[in-house]
C-alpha cells in the first residue's frame, strides 16, 4: 500500500513540534530506549560511563535528530516515490556506523517503539493512531534500507 499525503502530512507536522525544543525531545527520546531497554545504554559511547542521561550532548542530540529527520525525510520519499532512497554515501555511511555496532533487529524495534512514544509526548491530544501509525511505515522503510546496507557490508 502506498504512503498517502495525509500521511506525510501527519509526519511533517510532528516533526514541526519536535523541532520547536530539540533538546527535550531528544532527551525524551533517549529516556524512554533506556526506560524500554536499559541494556542499550553500553552502545552509545556518550551513555555508556554515566548513571544519569547528559543534558545537551551533542552527540545524544545528534543522534536523535538523525533519527526524527530521516524519518520525515522518509516519510516525504515515500509519497513521492513509494520507496526510500538515501544517497550512496550517507547510506554508506548508516551502514557501516551500525554494523561496527552490531546493531540488531530488535534494537530498531526499541527505536522505534521509543520514537512513538516520542510523537505522544509532543503531540499530547493530538497524537492519533494514524499519526503514530505513518511514523511507524516511514520508520520501517529506512530502517530497512540501513538494514540491507549493514548486509551488503558484512
Ligand atoms: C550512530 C543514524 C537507528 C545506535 C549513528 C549515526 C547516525 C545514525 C547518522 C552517526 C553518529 C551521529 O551522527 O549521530 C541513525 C538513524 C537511525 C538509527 C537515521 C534510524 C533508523 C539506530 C538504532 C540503534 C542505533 C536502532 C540501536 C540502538 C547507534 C549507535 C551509534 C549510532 C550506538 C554510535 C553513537 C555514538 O556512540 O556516538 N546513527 N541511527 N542507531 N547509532 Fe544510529
Amino acid at each position: 500500500m502506498g504512503f498517502s499525503e495525509k500521511q506525510e502530512t501527519l509526519v511533517k507536522e510532528s516533526w514541526e513540534v519536535m523541532k520547536e525544543d530539540i533538546p527535550a525531545y531528544s532527551l525524551y527520546l533517549y529516556t524512554m530506549i533506556l526506560e524500554i531497554a536499559p541494556e542499550v545504554k553500553g552502545l552509545f559511547s556518550f551513555l555508556k560511563d554515566t548513571n544519569e542521561l547528559p543534558k545537551n550532548n551533542p552527540k545524544l542530540k545528534s543522534h536523535a535528530v538523525k533519527v526524527f529527520k530521516m524519518v520525515c525525510e522518509a516519510a516525504i520519499q515515500l509519497r513521492e516515490k513509494g520507496e526510500v532512497v538515501i544517497s550512496g554515501s550517507t547510506l554508506k555511511y548508516l551502514g557501516s556506523v551500525h554494523l561496527q555496532k552490531q546493531i540488531v533487529d530488535p534494537q530498531f524495534e526499541v527505536v522505534k517503539e521509543a520514537l512513538i512514544r516520542t510523537v505522544e509526548k509532543a503531540m499530547g491530544e493530538k497524537c492519533s493512531e494514524e499519526m503514530k501509525d505513518a511514523w511507524r511505515v516511514a520508520y520501517d522503510h529506512l530502517a530497512a534500507a540501513i538494514k540491507a546496507e549493514m548486509k551488503q557490508q558484512a
